[in-house]
């Protein structure tokens, strides 16, 4: 997938949080927004941090459809078995590469490699781990829509153990800049335009 294949980020206002009952963008858009921006390492490359004391998720986009988090792996680290409330999302590694485990009952997980371009799809429900076994750093891009407000966390039988608030830190970048970043080519506006 090519940063020119990418959409620019559907136009919406900055927003502090999710909008109530919003649907879910569709999965393609959620892919290429996942994509265009982990193609754009100049957007997050001075944000992203690999922290061996424990991952430090940045809040690098957020409209009232979708936000943008980048995060950064050592080796080793993962979440827990966790959800995304009410959200769909789309991940995808920009560097390294690290694994999904999906449990199943009944029998042993399902493990995805995920690394190269490719973004792996969340639908709402999806309920995975996310770990870094290579012995390189990684960084990775999850796109959520509508932006996360809650995560739940099970234990290895699937029982929900913990539900957690997820805060709409302020993000770091407006939402005019990614899409100016993913299309250079795109008019700016008349105050900018020099
Ligand atoms: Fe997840």
């Amino acid at each position: 997938m090519t940063l020119t294949a990418s959409p620019a980020p559907p136009a919406a206002a900055p927003s502090t949080g999710a909008c109530a009952g919003a649907e879910p963008l569709p999965a393609a858009v959620l892919a290429d927004i996942a994509a265009g921006l982990a193609a754009a390492p100049p957007l997050w490359r001075s944000v992203v941090r690999h922290d061996p004391d424990g991952r430090r998720p940045a809040r690098l986009l957020a409209t009232d459809r979708y936000e943008v988090w980048v995060i950064g792996w050592t080796t080793g680290q993962h979440v827990r078995l966790h959800d995304h409330g009410t959200s769909a999302g789309a991940v995808v590694v920009a560097e390294g590469e690290l694994v999904e485990v999906v449990p199943r009952v009944g029998g042993p997980p399902v493990e995805h490699v995920l690394g190269g371009v490719r973004p792996r799809h969340l639908a709402v429900g999806t309920v995975h781990d996310v770990v870094n076994r290579a012995a390189a750093p990684a960084t990775s891009i999850h796109v959520y829509s509508p932006p996360l407000t809650s995560m739940t966390y099970y234990d290895d039988d699937l029982t929900p153990v913990a539900t957690d608030p997820v805060a709409p830190e302020r993000p770091v970048l407006a939402p005019r800049a990614a899409a100016r970043a993913l299309h250079p080519s795109a008019p700016r506006p008349r105050q900018e335009a020099r």
